[in-house]
Formats: C-alpha cells, structure tokens, sequence
C-alpha cells in the first residue's frame, strides 16, 4: 500500500493549477445517463473516484471514450441495458447513490447498492429514496440494495429534512424527465448543485433557482447532449491555501475562483494572511505564523465540512487557541488523534474540538482515515519537523490529482513509498 513521504520544514511558494472539481464531475457525468446523446465533459481531474464511476457506468452499457492527456471525457448512453450498480463499485464510493435519480429516470427500474456507512459517518440515504417515492417510484431495499422502479416519474413538491448535496443532485437530475413540475426545497446551495443545473439546462432541461434554497424543475420528453467544462476544485484551491499558510509561503493558484470560496477565504485573512484574487486565480502571502482562527461548518455558503480538518491543521500551529465545531457529520474527527501523535494539542467534545497552537510539530508515521484528513495530515506534515509518514494514501488518490507533482512544484520535499 502507498504511503507519502514528507520531510517538513520548507516553505511553499510558486504557482500551480487547480484542477477541475471531484464533487462536481460525479454527478456531471451520472447526467449523462438521461440521455441517449452524447455528452462531452472536459476539465475532468484524474481521480480514482471518477475511474470508478466510469467503470460503473461502463458496466450499465455507457460507452465511455477519454482522453486523460486533454481531460475529457464522453460519454454515450445510447444503450443502457443494466441499470444496477454493483455493491464491489458503490461500497468503494459512496457517490454512486448519484446513478439512481437518473436511472430511475431514464429506465424506468434501477437497482442500487445500499452505500452503507463510511469513516466519517453513517451518512444514510433516506432522502434520496423519500423523494423518489414522493414522485411516484415505488422503492423496496431488499438485500442490501435500493429497488426502484416507475413507468414515469410525476413532479412532486419535495423537501429534504436537512440540506443534503448528492440528495438534491439526484432528485433534480431524475425530474429532468418527470411529468410535470417538481419543486425541490431546503434544497442544496453547494457550487456544484449549480454548476450540474448548467450542464442539464445545456441539454434541455428547463431548471431555475439553482443556487438558492428552491429548485423548481420542469419535466420533459427528452434530453440531448452537450459539452460541459467541470468547475475547479474548490476544496483542493482551500487545501493548497492552508498548506502554503501553514508554511508561511507564498502561492498563487491558477485555473480557480475566489467566488466559491468566501468563508474559507474570511477565516484565512483573519488568520493573517494576504489574499489577492483575480478572476481565474487566488494569490495567498502567510505571515510567518499565523493565529488561531475558530470555524464552524455549516451548508455553503457557511464553512465547508470538507475545509475542517485542513483547518484543524493550521490551528495546531497557529498562534492562541481555536474552537472547530463540526455539524455535518458525526464523526469527522479522527484526524486529531493522528494529529496528536505529530505533537499537536487538541481536545474533543463531542461535535467540537479545541486546538491550542503549539510552536512545532514532529514528523512520525500516521495514518490517513478519509479523503480530507489525509490533506490535514499533509499540512502538518509540510510544517513538522523532521519525516513524517503517512500510511494508505489511496484516501488521497481518491481525490487530490498529481499531489506529490503538485507540491513539489511548490518547493516542497515529498515522496510517494510503495
Ligand atoms: C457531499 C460531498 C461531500 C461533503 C458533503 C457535505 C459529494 C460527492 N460529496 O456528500 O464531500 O462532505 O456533501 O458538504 O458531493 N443525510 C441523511 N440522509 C440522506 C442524505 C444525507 O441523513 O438521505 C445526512 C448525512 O448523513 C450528513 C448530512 O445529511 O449528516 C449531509 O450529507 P450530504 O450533504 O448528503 O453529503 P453527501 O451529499 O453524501
């Protein structure tokens, strides 16, 4: 298994690119199944979880044609003759749940493997499968799977009992194709929501109110194809940021927007930094160390969930002490304990944690336990003194492209170990 290598103490300057969005691509490219055109995709990040929703979508009969050099990705569901997604393919992502709406949508029936629980929660699906059932889908779980079917989907007023992301994809995407109009509320604001409404209207879909708290959705016969350039990466322009604050550097990220980034970048000025945004890039000058700054995460555009642990890593060697109170997922803290083991000083209380900045940390092995706490190990890697080793790093694969390319393009001494 991969581990990552990092001797710390080097401070990041330079430049590099942000690549297009993981959260963003994955429900994009499950769009492609309400079609029988074909849909372009480019900006398309090299990422182990979108290898594996494209060999989901293969096994469904999709034909998937890419270009990894040019990032682009088409695809052409003109033939969809097995709507079910596999547990093997869905127990490794659980953003698979995204094929059910438009499935469901498209053919009629869908089988879904239940995603089960994951390290950061039990993250359950029952929203996903309320709306479909209020749209008129009859849904069974039998054996460990979703079970949906429906001669065609009705237009429904649904709303979700908490702001769920891939819950308000999924019913958006399957009322593309319902019969009338379905209204969506305590909807989901995330960028991506909006940048997925884009793409579906660029293929006939008649949606407003992307991007607030509303949806409205208008049903129709049919959907064709287009071409759709994903969005940057947000959380990876956010984590970059904290690994150049943390080291005191000084950075600029291209192929990125400021605009998705306003609570992360707030809790970075006051952290100290200098920030200059321009329209497709993000400049960021560190202080040489900087001070505690207390978050709490909250649907966008309040905090990220996903910026916690990144910032949890900055605070253990900021200066004074911060509060990080998590109110997403139930147990998004098993970072600290590694971080713990680096030298850092933090208590938890249930859905909150106290970081007291100590003035260094030291490098020891630790392990990666969910895509972003691994970035929050890196930063505190990046800052330690001495080696730090982090063990199985596939969590990073799944999604941060070229890391180590990208990191050492910024000065720092990273190495991959087989
Ligand atoms: C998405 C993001 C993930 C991010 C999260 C919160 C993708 C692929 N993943 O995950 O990176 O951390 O949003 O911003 O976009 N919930 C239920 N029942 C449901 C659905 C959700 O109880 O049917 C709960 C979850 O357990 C969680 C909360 O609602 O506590 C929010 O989860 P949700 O927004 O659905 O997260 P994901 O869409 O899975």
């Amino acid at each position: 298994m991969d581990k990552l290598l990092i001797e710390g103490g080097v401070r990041l300057t330079g430049e590099i690119g942000i690549s297009g969005a993981k959260n963003a691509a994955l429900p994009l490219l499950c769009a492609a199944l309400l079609t029988r055109e074909a849909v372009t995709y480019t900006n398309v990040p090299q990422l182990n979880d979108i290898d594996t929703l494209l060999k989901l979508l293969a096994r469904m009969g999709v034909k998937v044609s890419r270009d990894l050099a040019a990032g682009t990705v088409t695809l052409d569901a003109s033939v969809l003759d097995n709507p079910v997604a596999p547990y093997d393919l869905v127990k490794t992502m659980r953003a698979s749940i995204l094929v059910l709406g438009p499935l469901v949508a498209r053919c009629g029936e869908a089988r879904v493997s239940l995603p089960g629980g994951c390290a950061i929660g039990a993250r359950p699906v029952d929203q996903h499968i309320k709306g479909l059932q209020a749209m008129g889908a009859a849904v069974r779980v039998e054996h460990g799977d979703v079970h949906a079917t429906v001669p065609r989907l009705k237009g429904a007023r649904l709303f979700t009992d908490m702001v769920t992301v891939t819950g308000t994809e999924n019913l958006m995407m399957a009322a593309c194709l319902a019969d009338g109009e379905t209204v969506i509320e305590n909807a989901a604001r995330e960028p991506e929501v909006v940048d997925l409404a884009n793409c579906l209207i660029g293929m006939g879909a008649r949606i407003t109110g992307a991007g607030t708290d509303v949806i409205r959705i208008r049903g129709v016969e049919r959907l064709a194809g287009t071409t759709h350039r994903i969005m940057p990466d947000r959380i990876e322009t956010g984590t970059y940021l904290c690994a150049a604050a943390a080291t005191g550097g000084e950075i600029r990220l291209t192929n990125t927007s400021s605009c998705y980034l306003d609570a992360v970048i707030d809790k970075l000025m006051d952290a100290g930094c200098e920030i200059v945004c321009e329209r497709d890039a993000i400049g960021l000058k560190a202080p040489a160390r900087l001070s505690a700054v207390s978050v709490r995460t909250a649907p966008y555009p309040a905090f990220p969930t996903d910026m916690q642990a990144q910032f949890m890593a900055i605070n253990c060697v900021a200066s004074g002490a911060a509060v990080i109170r998590e109110t997403i997922f139930e147990n998004r803290f098993m970072h600290a304990v590694e971080l713990q083991r680096l030298g850092a000083d933090i208590r938890i209380d249930g859905n909150t944690a106290v970081v007291q900045g100590v003035s260094h940390l030291q490098g020891a092995t630790v392990m990666a336990t969910d895509l972003r706490a691994s970035a929050s190990l890196v930063i505190a890697g990046l800052v330690a003194e001495g080696e730090t080793v982090i063990e199985r790093i596939y969590h990073l694969d799944r999604g941060y492209e070229r890391l180590e390319d990208k990191l050492t393009a910024l000065g720092a001494r990273v190495r991959r170990l087989a």
